[in-house]
């Protein structure tokens, strides 16, 4: 095959710079987009200065890299940012004071753009493909999630908001026969605390270093969950998982599930108090 091209959303800084690094040491050709250069150029890599949030941005880099690589096996839609608005430390206590339209650039940049880039990736994914009900080549795509998409963050109900719409996203689209059957692999990387310029500030600090995620664990969770070094082998595609969701927490590789649905209405039963499982006393924020 000719060389395996991917696409990573905010590949300039952190897990995204991290992710591009990997994928060129193991022969791929690689897009990076991102409303900021990379500090460095690796060869092998094209940077496309977008803003993941802006359609016509993304549909343009999409065009760009498919006219630059001819293919397109593997998506990383991994950009993201953390609150931009707080509902309950800016209340006025005030009748006369209402508040101002809330600043929801996290919902445009976390979940509309990382929608963009589904809808694009599976569009140039396919189009090497037969015949409807006939399809090949398809690739693979690992949105980056968070812990906070799993457990709340109450210091970034913005961000906790985003990444759980991510993890519904994932399950939905992944186990859906559509795409399957487009032969596209949806999955969702959710890291816990790992040390980028993107955490808010002070928040390393409150930890023991212990409690923070090793760069190689976020790398191994994309590699189980897109087989990134097998590339061009027989079935790649159609191996490995679709819809999961797979946390990298320290050194561990933990995969989270969706309630059982068998015990939800049971007759007249409640399945547990509320707040039950909710964790007592001090609350590490995930980011
Ligand atoms: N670092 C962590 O502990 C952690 C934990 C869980 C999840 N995450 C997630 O990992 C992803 C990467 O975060 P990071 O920690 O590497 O942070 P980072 O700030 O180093 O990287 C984020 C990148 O996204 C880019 N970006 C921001 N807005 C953009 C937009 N509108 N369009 C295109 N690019 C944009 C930034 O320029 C930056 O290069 C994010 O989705 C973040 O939510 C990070």
């Amino acid at each position: 095959m000719t060389c395996p091209i991917a696409i990573v959303t905010g590949g300039a800084s952190g897990i995204g710079a991290a992710l591009v690094e990997h994928l060129v040491s193991l022969g791929w050709n690689v897009v990076i987009a991102d409303i900021h250069k990379p500090k460095h150029s690796l060869p092998g890599t094209l940077f496309v200065h977008t803003d993941v949030s802006s359609w016509e941005q993304q549909a343009d880099m999409f065009k760009q890299a498919y006219a630059w690589g001819k293919r397109l096996d593997f998506c990383a839609l991994n950009a993201g940012i953390d609150d931009r608005d707080d509902i309950f430390n800016t209340l006025s206590y005030d009748m006369h004071k209402p508040p101002k339209k809330p600043n929801t650039d996290t919902f445009s940049v976390n979940i509309t753009g990382t929608y963009y880039g589904i809808k694009l990736a599976a569009h140039y994914m396919t189009v090497l493909s037969g015949a409807a009900g006939k399809p090949k080549p398809g690739g693979k795509i690992v949105v980056t999630g968070s812990g906070a998409g799993l457990f709340p963050s109450p210091a970034i109900p913005q961000y906790t908001a985003s990444k759980h719409a991510l993890i519904g996203l994932v399950r939905a689209l992944g186990k859906s026969e559509a795409a399957v059957e487009a032969n596209v692999r949806i999955n969702a990387v959710c890291p816990a605390i790992v040390d980028t310029g993107g955490l808010p500030l002070g928040l390393l600090d409150k930890l023991l270093p212990g409690q923070i995620t090793p760069m190689s664990t976020i790398l191994r969770c994309f590699d189980t969950l897109a087989d990134l070094r097998d590339v061009g082998k027989e079935d790649w595609v159609e191996r490995g998982p679709a819809g999961e969701t797979l946390e990298g927490n320290v050194q561990d590789l933990i995969w989270h599930y969706p309630p059982d649905k068998k015990v939800h209405g049971e007759k007249g039963k409640t399945s547990r108090e509320p707040g039950a499982s909710q964790p007592k006393g001090e609350q590490i924020d995930f980011w």
